[in-house]
């Protein structure tokens, strides 16, 4: 294979595209959904029924490995790769989101960020450069640029300072990223709720040299019609030829709508978190595994699964592990949630081949919208 990064677009349907990125590492058959390894573990899963739920690349946070157990060290072992045993493509964000949401006492200047760790108190300083080079030790196949993602609600002005300070860190994290044969690096696009500012902020990236562009700043508090209105002002502004990466969506329904909408890549927790708190996506819609309704019935998830949680354990049985508190309940929820997102990845992908994305649609939100009645 190929030492280099690219990405081939194989087939279109409307603006939603199917395609491949090439990586030393594997292959990425895209639109792509990315499970969240966060802690250099995919929560309750072993790396290997990750791979066999389809998964070609997974993610994992700069925030949280240098935080524990730190960046040089996992470089020392070898790299993250080796360290969690996949081998295959490990995409990496970049930490300022994190720190946002996690970390204690956070002071942000033009700099980067300097904040207090939620896990002992200690102190740490994050910058483009430092981003950068912690994702260069962690081996990282995708890097992400630093950046700063304000909630939404925000006023254009909060918008406009993080947007500007976004672009400003995304030169500053292009210069600092060390090109490696197959490594990658991509910018985001910033700008809140406003439409000029998405506008600006995805021309300025594009115009910078990066193999990709993320779509940050979205699925922070704002309805989904608002999601889809800033991808649909943003997208035809990046180049057709790089891959699209919406970060931190969604639910299916979030995913296939931005699919349609020209979207490649997808990271989020939800099919993980989610699987640990007795709920599963299925075919069917979402199933509260809590529920009394499910403590006699012998049906699975789904019958016609080829993952084995889905397909041949009791819905009685998982109610009970569930209701118990046992690992294993959270152990098979999550692996049939992300068989789920990876078998409705492959929908999507085989749809638009077929040039049928809309018709796929149409039955796949019929079905969900009858199994949750
Ligand atoms: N994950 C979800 N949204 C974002 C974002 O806007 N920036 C980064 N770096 N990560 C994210």
């Amino acid at each position: 294979m190929s030492q280099d990064f690219s990405f081939t677009v194989h087939a279109t349907d409307g603006t939603a595209r199917k395609g491949e990125i090439f990586t030393p590492r594997g292959t990425i058959r895209t639109p792509a959904f990315m499970p969240v390894g966060t802690a250099a573990t995919v929560k309750a899963m072993f790396p290997q029924d990750v791979r066999a739920t389809g998964a070609d690349i997974l993610l994992g946070n700069v925030y949280h490995l240098m935080l524990r157990p730190g960046a040089e060290r996992i470089a020392r072992l070898g790299g993250l790769h080796d360290f969690m045993r996949w081998p295959f493509p490990i995409l990496t964000d970049s930490g300022g989101f994190q720190v946002m949401s996690l970390a204690k006492l956070r002071k942000l200047d033009e700099s980067g960020v300097t904040f207090q760790s939620h896990i002992d108190g200690s102190k740490h300083h994050l910058s483009p450069e430092r981003s950068m080079e912690i994702q260069h030790l962690l081996g990282s196949d995708i890097q992400m640029q630093f950046d700063e993602c304000v909630r939404l609600p925000c006023s254009d002005d909060e918008a406009e300072r993080a947007m500007r300070l976004s672009l400003r860190w995304a030169e500053r994290s292009r210069k600092a990223f060390r090109q490696q044969p197959g490594r990658a690096v991509f910018g985001i696009v910033q700008g809140g709720a406003s439409k000029p500012l998405r506008i600006e902020s995805a021309k300025a990236l594009a115009g910078m040299d990066f193999h990709g562009l993320a779509v940050g700043g979205l699925a922070v508090g704002e309805p989904q019609e608002v999601m889809l209105d800033m991808l649909e002002t943003t997208l035809p502004h990046l180049p057709a030829s790089k891959p699209r990466y919406l970060m931190g969506v969604g639910t299916p329904d979030d995913i296939v709508q931005a699919v349609a909408r020209g979207v490649d890549m997808f990271d989020c927790v939800m099919p993980t978190r989610a699987g640990r708190h007795g709920l599963a996506y299925t075919p069917f819609g979402k199933v509260n595994l809590k529920n009394a309704r499910y403590a006699e019935d012998l049906s699975p998830l789904d019958a016609d699964s080829t993952c084995p949680a889905a397909r041949d354990y009791s819905r009685a049985y998982l109610h009970h592990l569930v209701k118990a508190g046992e690992i294993l309940g959270m152990m098979l929820l999550t692996q049939a949630n992300l068989a789920y997102y990876q078998s409705l990845m492959a929908g999507l992908r085989a749809a638009i081949g077929d040039g049928r994305l809309t018709d796929f649609i149409a039955e796949t939100r019929a079905q969900w919208a009858a199994g949750e009645a």
